[in-house]
């Protein structure tokens, strides 16, 4: 079932740090805008085309706006920059309902959050929440030096419960966070979450390796910071069919084409960004079948129910998809 999109104002732009700026989004007409858990995102279409995820920061608890970050990547791949230079206040944007990919687990005993740079803004917003719950939490915030650091203050404000340690590594990141130290001894009951620049999420992944399996949640908005994919790329794909729940056509998927390719063909229109399983813009839910899941983003718990057809394919003869 695709999300519905949604048509916001731009209430203000603020100035939060070193190439780094706050757009606050609200109803045009004041309404509340539909809810969201800690560590969603949100897909920005741009007047220019081009679709842009990025993570809410402020509290979900807040029903009139959504707030996220932005930093000037330059050269990057033209979004962020597009916004530093041409979105206004006062402006309406077309985005997407916020989806989750990255949930605080409600299995967690204790928290282990680790942003870094602009992967800040989904773990502040994580903050929140566990600030209300009283949850017992570590938050290591990594940036080059304060002034590239994004949202201090507020998180100087908010984690109250929490501990809060920010690392100012000058560029270097051997003068940052030790990693390797900190998560070298699992601690029963902990769930770890990390969103930041890719070395640094390589180094997270690395030195968590024998954490167990399902405590250690990643926030990719590059296909830089993925991991190589598990699945054999040599491997043959065989063809499968899809049949739509709404008005039951069924297509053939063949082994050179994703699912997002054959609906198109059909007529029918899919949004997609990444196009590669990181981004989730073309999440969708399945009724019936086993997907063949190729992403790297969705956990268990969300593979159960949705999948994202522009990389996945099935291991059953057909799949049923709720378009
Ligand atoms: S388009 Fe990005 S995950 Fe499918």
């Amino acid at each position: 079932m695709p999300l519905n999109k949604l048509q916001v104002r731009v209430q203000q732009i603020r100035y939060e740090a070193v190439d780094i700026v706050s757009l606050l989004l609200v109803d045009p007409s004041g309404a509340e805008l539909p809810d969201y858990a800690a560590g969603a995102h949100i897909d920005v279409h741009l007047p220019n085309g081009l679709i842009r995820q990025f993570s809410l920061c402020g509290s979900p608890t807040d029903k009139h706006s959504y707030l996220f970050g932005i930093l000037k990547e330059d050269p990057g791949t033209g979004g962020s920059k597009f916004i530093h230079e041409n979105i206004h206040v006062g402006d309406l944007l077309e985005i997407s309902e916020p989806k989750n990919l990255f949930k605080l687990s409600s299995r967690a005993e204790r928290h282990l959050l680790i942003g870094g740079g602009i992967g800040i803004t989904p773990i502040l917003s994580m903050s929140y929440v566990l600030e209300q719950q009283k949850a017992e939490y570590i938050l290591h915030y990594c940036s080059r030096s304060p002034e590239k650091t994004a949202f201090r203050e507020e998180l100087v404000d908010v984690v109250q419960h929490g501990q809060l340690c920010f690392h100012f590594d000058g560029g270097n990141p051997e003068n940052g966070l030790d990693i390797k130290t900190e998560l070298r001894d699992y601690v029963n009951g902990t769930h770890l979450y990390c969103c930041g620049p890719e070395g640094m999420m390589n180094a997270v992944r690395d030195f968590s390796s024998h954490w167990p399996v399902g405590t250690v949640h990643f926030e990719y908005f590059t296909q830089d910071a993925l991991p190589t994919n598990e699945f054999d790329e040599t491997a043959e794909d065989s063809e499968f069919q899809i049949r739509l729940a709404s008005d039951g056509q069924v297509f053939t998927v063949p082994a050179h084409k994703s699912i997002v390719d054959v609906l198109r063909e059909n007529g029918i229109f899919i949004e997609t960004s990444c196009e590669d399983g990181f981004c989730g813009t073309c999440l969708t839910r399945y009724l019936e079948g086993q997907p063949d899941h190729r992403d790297e983003v969705l956990d268990d718990e969300d593979h159960e129910e949705y999948v994202l057809i522009c990389c996945a394919r099935s291991k059953s003869p057909e799949l049923v998809l709720d378009l």
